[in-house]
């Protein structure tokens, strides 16, 4: 585990496990539960939150985000965020894996919540480049925070080193440097 100072830090490991205000689930158009992070916070969660997902009108677009509550999870909410898939990178992946960053964030503190933890979105089967979508992230999440105090603490919640690595890297590029 690693901590920046201020109010966005770097953790490695399952993001089921923390106890937040909300998790961000790396979710799919149908808000079904998949495979990656998704079946993980599903499994975790328990059958209530799928039950929810399918209850919401029209999924989710790529791009937005939508909120539940978190059932047996730790966290109370989840926020189910599309990321885009990875196209090459000429399709608008960037705007989009930027905008369901901000529009997680927005749903955060629309919600009265202070703490989020996000998992490294687009990046697993979606086939993002994690350094790409790291700085992405970073940066994304960085703008946000410059320009609103209301959340207190936003977690990157890593999976395995490599996803760890690029996100240090994304923090001293954007957050130390
Ligand atoms: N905690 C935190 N991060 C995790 C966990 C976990 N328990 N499990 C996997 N990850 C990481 C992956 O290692 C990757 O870095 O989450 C990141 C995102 O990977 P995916 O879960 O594959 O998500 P994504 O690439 O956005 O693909 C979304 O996969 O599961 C389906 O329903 C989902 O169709 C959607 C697609």
């Amino acid at each position: 585990m690693t901590f920046a100072p201020g109010r966005m830090e770097i953790f490695e490991g399952d993001i089921t496990a923390l106890d937040v205000g909300v998790i961000v689930n790396a979710a799919n158009e149908q808000l079904s539960p998949g495979g990656g992070v998704c079946g993980a916070i599903h499994d975790a969660a328990g059958p209530g939150l799928a039950a929810e997902c399918a209850q919401i009108p029209g999924g989710c677009a790529t791009g937005e985000a939508r909120f539940t509550n978190g059932y047996n999870l730790k966290a109370p909410y989840v926020i189910h965020a599309v990321g885009p898939v990875w196209h090459g990178g000429e399709a608008g992946e960037d705007k989009l894996l930027a905008q369901c960053y901000r529009r997680a964030l927005g749903l955060a503190v629309g919600n009265n919540l202070t703490t989020i933890a996000f998992p490294a979105i687009s990046t697993g089967i979606f086939g993002f480049p994690a350094d790409r979508a790291a700085q992405i992230a970073v940066s994304t999440v960085k703008q946000f925070l410059d320009g609103d105090d209301r959340l207190k603490r936003v977690i990157f919640c890593c999976f395995g080193e490599a996803s760890l690595k690029a996100h240090q890297r994304a923090f001293t590029e954007f957050v130390d440097g």
